[in-house]
């Protein structure tokens, strides 16, 4: 019996980690994510039956919950050496003479590769197991980042096959994706917490982190690149060792090239630096090292960097610009920001007339003002930044911190973390105005037509003071606004009209509520029947769903439970606003609801019973925690009940659930 089961487990084990290494590593997923859940999920509910047989390695392991209290540190067995940088063909090809020349032959060939912009990173595994992960630190003694290494997916925790050496160290680049790093910031911001400048800066930050769960939530991956110390060899050349790290089930980037001559290496740097823009990482150049092994041996290191390595940095895209003022800008959650106004300036194929100055310490940081002349960079090349001042103006204009709001004079506090200052304003005309374009945009009630030129000319006639007059707005009105002929006046109407429908979801992100953005509207939207039930749900109820906090179940609640936001929703309604909601909700009587269900029933099959939880509003879930509502236990249940038991959570039985259901 135990030996099926651990075969079973086995089995699901396996074929767990060659989809992760197909998916990761290969590029090439042959099932679906549906289909990986369910083997995933089976491999957790059998895990949870037989807590005994659970491995540190097996993939359901990842994220540890316990956070640490402080990173010991590793002593790397091969130092982890930093490369030399290149910045034009001239010095690419002075390398390449260095090498010719050290060699004494022409004959030796190069891989060409992406420079990923992230952090160096060293994985040992022993006999094909994830034993340690240490940050590059200062070369020789790095910090032991295990826990958090562990809970990126595209790290395997078990290397694939069994061809691997007895010791394999690996080193790689740990990164974190474009989308990710904007998801993340935007999450930030709404929650009144520091911007990360980019990706690189994100994935530091977040591998530093003393809680693994964080981590898990950050998306970070990893791609391999060189190798550190193994018990035996596993290649003679760099292009074949990434090979077979491939074949172990590690993550290498497939834009990697082999280059006869430094010819070659020059046209593919220069078609990445042109290219490198479609990728979803950033990229900060291309590494270039000799592919054989014993002719990198023959060349050696200098101590700091090998010889038979250089990495070629593209040129960081800036300009040379002017600030001519340094203007305050209120978002929709009442944070001020400044940002400076520039000279316009071509960069990066953009004009750019305005940069972020982030917050007020930067200002500091930089000792920037106006009338200084300085040096703006598309930061990750994403948003443009100041980067430092290259001359002081002659007349400056030194910037004080904000006492009061720029548009409403309220005084303005600054936040407990004192990075932001903040206008607490609710009717200050500036977040007004920034909540409204917010909640017509393209990811919210996405009115078309109705951007910010259009929100200010509404605002000024005073057609518009909240969300809800939207709704009341007729053609005579629009109509008469300047520049409106009818035909654009009645696109808008008809957009608006369009909008009254959006998904819950949308409605729920397009109100603002504080630390609510778009991702975490969706999950509200599939835990609830309605936005009345969403309303009425109290803190505790939030609070258990997964991924809803304490801070931000309270500031759902607030919001709810502020007169005024239920009095423009409610005229939204009344004005024939009502968001639709995909899924059939024959009741709302399990809203807020998780719902764990154990042994078997005699009413409902497994699916039926998890149909009927969420037609009637509710969340199945798979596992019991301190968040599930309670656990519905049938015949023969399994551990499932006394872990219920000893986290206190409430157990139900079927006929008392069908009570609950109506249906006695
Ligand atoms: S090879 C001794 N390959 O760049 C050579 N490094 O500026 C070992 N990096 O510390 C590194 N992409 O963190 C190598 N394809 C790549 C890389 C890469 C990014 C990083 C690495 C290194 C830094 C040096």
């Amino acid at each position: 019996m135990t030996n099926d089961i651990k075969k079973q487990i086995d089995n699901l084990r396996r074929q767990i980690n060659e989809h992760n290494y197909k998916y990761y590593s290969l590029n090439a997923p042959t099932i679906s994510d549906k289909e990986y859940d369910k083997l995933f999920l089976h491999l957790k509910e059998l895990e949870t039956k037989y807590p005994d047989m659970i491995t540190p390695d097996s993939p359901t392991q990842r994220v540890s919950g316990q956070p640490i209290l402080e990173f010991s540190t590793v002593a790397h067995s091969l130092p982890m050496l930093s490369i030399d940088n290149t910045y034009n063909e001239q010095e690419l090809s002075a390398f390449d003479e260095r090498i010719a020349k050290n060699l004494g032959t022409k004959d030796y060939q190069y891989t060409v590769e992406l420079k990923i912009d992230g952090l160096a990173i060293s994985l040992r595994y022993e006999d094909g197991i994830l034993t340690q992960a240490a940050t590059r630190g200062d070369g020789t003694i790095g910090d032991d980042v295990t826990v958090n290494v562990r809970t990126i997916k595209s790290v395997p925790l078990r290397l694939v096959g069994t061809d691997y050496p007895k010791v394999l160290e690996v080193r790689g680049e740990v990164y974190m994706p474009i989308k990710a790093f904007n998801d993340l910031n935007e999450k930030r911001v709404e929650a009144g917490e520091r911007e990360f400048a980019n990706p690189r800066n994100a994935a530091a930050g977040s591998l530093k982190l003393l809680d693994p769960e964080t981590t898990a939530q950050r998306k970070l991956s990893f791609f391999a690149y060189s190798l550190g110390q193994t018990s035996q060899p596993i290649a003679t050349n760099h292009f074949t060792a990434m090979n077979r790290f491939k074949d172990f089930g590690l993550p290498i980037n497939e834009n990697i090239s082999k280059a006869a001559d430094i010819d070659e290496v020059i046209k593919i740097c220069r078609r990445w630096d042109k290219e490198r823009h479609k990728l979803d990482y950033m990229t900060d150049g291309m590494v270039i090292k000799i592919d054989r092994f014993t002719q990198r041996d023959m060349l050696g290191t200098t101590g700091r960097a090998p010889r038979w390595c250089i990495a070629y940095k593209f040129a960081a895209e800036q300009a040379e610009t002017v600030v001519e003022s340094i203007d305050l800008q209120v978002g929709k959650t009442g944070v001020i920001t400044p940002v400076a106004n520039l000279t316009p300036v071509k960069l990066a194929g953009t004009t750019v007339k305005r940069a972020s100055l982030h917050n007020f310490d930067e200002i500091e940081r930089l000792d920037v003002a106006a009338g200084d002349t300085v040096i703006v960079e598309k930061a990750g090349e994403i948003i443009p930044q100041v980067i430092s001042v290259k001359q002081k103006g002659l007349v400056r204009e030194p910037f004080a911190k904000p006492v009061n709001c720029p548009v409403c004079s309220e005084p303005v506090k600054k936040d407990e973390n004192g990075v932001y200052y903040k206008c607490h304003n609710s009717s200050c005309p500036a977040v007004i105005r920034e909540k409204i374009i917010y909640f017509a945009g393209k990811a919210q009630m996405d009115i078309d037509s109705f951007g910010p030129a259009l929100v200010d000319q509404l605002l000024a006639k005073k057609l518009i003071k909240n969300f809800a007059d939207i709704y009341k707005l007729t053609f005579a009105q629009v109509s008469q606004l300047p520049r409106m002929g009818d035909k654009s006046a009645e696109k808008v109407l008809e957009s608006i009209d369009k909008s009254k429908t959006q998904t819950l979801a949308r409605f729920i992100a397009a109100l603002g509520i504080n630390n609510v953005g778009t991702q975490s509207a969706e999950i509200l939207a599939d835990n609830f029947a309605n936005i009345d039930s969403l309303m009425g749900a109290t803190q505790e109820q939030l609070c258990q769903i997964d991924q809803v906090g304490p801070v931000m179940a309270k500031s759902i609640y607030d919001y709810f439970h502020t007169e005024k936001n239920v009095d423009i929703i409610n005229q939204m309604f009344a004005n024939g606003v009502s968001p639709s909601h995909e899924k059939t909700i024959v009741s709302d009587i399990l809203a807020g609801q998780t719902i764990v269900v154990t042994g078997t029933l005699e009413n409902f099959s497994r699916d039926r019973i998890e149909q009927t939880i969420k037609d009637n509003g509710g969340k199945v879930s798979s596992s019991v925690s301190k968040k599930t509502s309670f656990v519905l236990a049938g015949t023969e249940p399994g551990s499932k009940v006394d872990k219920a038991q000893s986290l206190g959570v409430k157990i139900i039985s079927e006929s008392e659930f069908m009570k609950i259901l109506g249906k006695e």
